[in-house]
């Protein structure tokens, strides 16, 4: 059917947090699969078979993957088209100025341009603007001239699984399809067809505001929480007490639980609808009311403590959200830099980051202050309040938005707080 010389079945070009496990699960299915990324360092890693970040099972998929034979890497974009499938899974972030940045998926075109031809299936994975599929389509068509969805296939097939659950996933979870023209989303349901999950095929545009709005879905579903953690300290209520009067046994309640709210994801995607929203400003609230916790957390603790001049504060956690290493857009660099600006002495702990930090035992040791930043499993394990009751000083008060040990309490001194929980 294909005029594209095909050597391999699938190129991945970008091979980050989405596209490194989806080229290995391809190639796992028995595709011959070509990784591309610019970055020599990714690159350098994936050919040592060390997977650069955490992603659950990765790293043995990885290493049977380099067995078989079956993935070939490259610096090159242009080496894409020796497979007859292209997918596109380059990072998407916004601009200050309320737009996607399209820097990373305008050169990858370019550079496909000139070695495109009849039979290609182009996928975008990232997660883009609505209309940017239908963007991408008229790119090729203006430039080279294709009918698309007859001559070359776009479309755009969304990751909507979360990080570190990649492998659970790909095979259960349905996969969105927004082909352009009348076979683009045939072509490429044939392709994602490999792992076996249901294929639900749509528009392109649908399909982009199916992933977009999921996580709005989820960055608003957690402001609630937040901003009535905030109403709460106003009127001195207990904002887990109240959750758990919405909640218990009432068919129409469901309200989430307060903590930091952020991730690389859930800030831009909501920034890809304001940018033409028929209601302005609305998104926008719901991400002020998730920025402004790291601010509300240092003004509750002045509140208790005074000032924070040489006030040792630990901050346990910096990744974007529990058991992940990915630190990119946490808020918890945001509540350091806050708690820097009050002249305080920060020391972070997490078990899980790349960024050096100092041991948990450190951390804590003689802590005025002690924030759970990241609910990671090993903080909410009762041995780590425990710890900081016995290591950080006597009247430490520990700040604990997730609830941790189930003490209840958004702020509380360290020995009240060991009393308190249902954890101890
Ligand atoms: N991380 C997630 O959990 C997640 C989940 C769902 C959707 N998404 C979306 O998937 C897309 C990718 O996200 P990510 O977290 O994997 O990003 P990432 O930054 O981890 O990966 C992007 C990769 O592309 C490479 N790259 C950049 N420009 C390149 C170029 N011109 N040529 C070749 N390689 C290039 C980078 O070196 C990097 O390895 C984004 O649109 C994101 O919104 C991410």
């Amino acid at each position: 059917m294909s005029n594209a010389q095909s050597t391999a079945d699938v190129a991945v070009v970008g091979l980050g947090r989405v596209g490194l496990p989806l080229a290995l699960s391809f190639a796992d299915r028995g595709l011959r699969t070509i990784g591309v990324d610019n970055d020599p360092t990714r690159l350098g890693a994936v050919r040592e078979k060390t997977m650069p970040f955490q992603e659950t099972g990765a790293q043995e998929v990885l290493e049977r993957v380099h067995a078989s034979g079956r993935l070939e890497l490259s610096d090159r974009v242009a080496e894409a088209a020796n497979a007859r499938h292209i997918v596109l899974t380059l990072g998407t972030p916004s601009f200050s100025h309320i737009e996607i940045d399209m820097r990373d998926i305008r050169s990858a075109l370019d550079d496909l341009l000139g070695v495109l031809a009849p039979g290609h299936a182009l996928t975008l994975r990232s997660t883009v603007a609505p209309g940017t599929t239908e963007f991408v389509a008229g790119y090729l068509a203006k430039h080279r001239g294709f009918t698309i969805g007859e001559e070359v296939f776009v479309a755009h097939a969304p990751e909507r699984i979360a990080a570190g659950r990649f492998l659970e996933e790909i095979d259960t979870l349905p996969c969105i399809i927004g082909g352009v023209g009348p076979r683009s989303g045939e072509v490429v349901g044939e392709l994602f067809g490999v792992f076996g999950a249901p294929i639900v095929q749509t528009t392109p545009v649908q399909a982009e505001l199916a992933k977009i709005w999921a996580n709005i879905l989820r960055y608003t579903n957690f402001a609630l929480p937040n901003l009535l953690m905030m109403d709460c300290e106003r009127y001195e209520a207990n904002v887990f007490e109240v959750i758990d009067l919405i909640n218990r046994d009432y068919p129409r309640g469901g309200i989430a639980k307060p903590g930091f709210t952020a991730g690389t994801c859930l800030r831009k995607d909501f920034a890809f609808s304001e940018e033409r929203s028929n209601a302005p400003g609305m998104l926008l609230a719901v991400s002020r009311v998730n920025e402004s916790v790291p601010l509300f957390l240092v003004e509750g603790i002045k509140r208790r403590v005074g000032a924070l001049n040489d006030r040792r504060v630990a901050v346990l956690g910096l990744a974007f959200k529990a058991g992940t290493d990915d630190e990119r857009d946490s808020l918890a660099h945001k509540l350091i830099r806050l708690l820097e600006r009050e002249l305080a002495d920060v020391v972070a702990h997490d078990p899980h980051v790349p960024t050096p930090t100092a041991s948990f035992t450190e951390a804590i040791k003689d802590a005025d202050v002690v924030v759970v930043a990241t609910d990671h499993a090993e903080f909410r394990e009762p041995e780590a309040l425990a710890a900081i009751a016995r290591q950080a000083k006597q009247d430490c008060l520990v700040v604990d938005p997730w609830n941790c040990w189930g003490a209840g309490q958004v702020f509380a001194y360290a020995s009240e707080l060991a009393a308190l929980s249902t954890s101890a």
